[in-house]
């Protein structure tokens, strides 16, 4: 059985992140989301939240599972047996630093990397941009499922609310 896992943050998920995963689902056996806490970032979902409006998302994939982690990738990839990490590449402004991380993870635990290049039609999205879209009350419907866009306004109210209307 081959299996893979999408890393990311997924704060929230867009059609650029479900592309990748849809495509790498018909290609192995099983995809795990595997939503990663990223220290470097601030989140405006928790990992409970965002694993929630995935499994909604990816219910129809019968070969996708979510799960969780907070340490290195490598060391999930270790404990649930996984021996390719798949991620999608949007544009030569990825490179860099996603060849650096692909070669610290070959070089930690000998796990391998698969990129995939982004649909030319999601090169330029990302979870930041489309939250700073909403923020300002943009339409973010081509980028974010349906289902996830009330849910993203919400909190972005919520937040602009706890901070005074900042
Ligand atoms: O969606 P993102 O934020 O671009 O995803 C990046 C992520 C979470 C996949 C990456 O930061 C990661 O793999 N973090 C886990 C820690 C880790 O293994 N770092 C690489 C070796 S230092």
């Amino acid at each position: 059985m081959k299996r893979v896992v999408c890393p990311g943050s997924f704060d929230p998920i867009t059609f650029g992140h479900l592309d990748i995963i849809e495509r790498a689902s018909k290609m192995f056996d099983e995809v795990v989301i595997a939503v990663l806490v990223n220290v470097t970032k601030s989140s405006l979902f928790s990992v409970d939240e965002r694993m929630e409006m995935i499994r909604e998302v990816t219910k129809k994939y019968g070969n996708v599972k979510v799960d969780s982690w907070s340490g290195l990738l490598v060391d999930y990839c270790q404990e649930n047996k996984i021996p390719i990490i798949v991620k999608g590449l949007r544009a030569v402004t990825d490179f860099d630093y996603e060849l650096q991380m692909s070669q610290i993870n070959l070089q930690l635990k000998g796990v391998e990397t698969l990129f995939m290049s982004t649909a030319p039609a999601h090169s330029f999205l990302s979870s930041s941009l489309v939250k700073e879209i909403a923020s300002y009350d943009g339409d973010v419907s081509n980028y974010i499922p349906a289902s996830l866009v009330p849910k993203l306004k919400a909190r972005l109210a919520e937040v602009q609310r706890a901070s005074g209307g900042k």
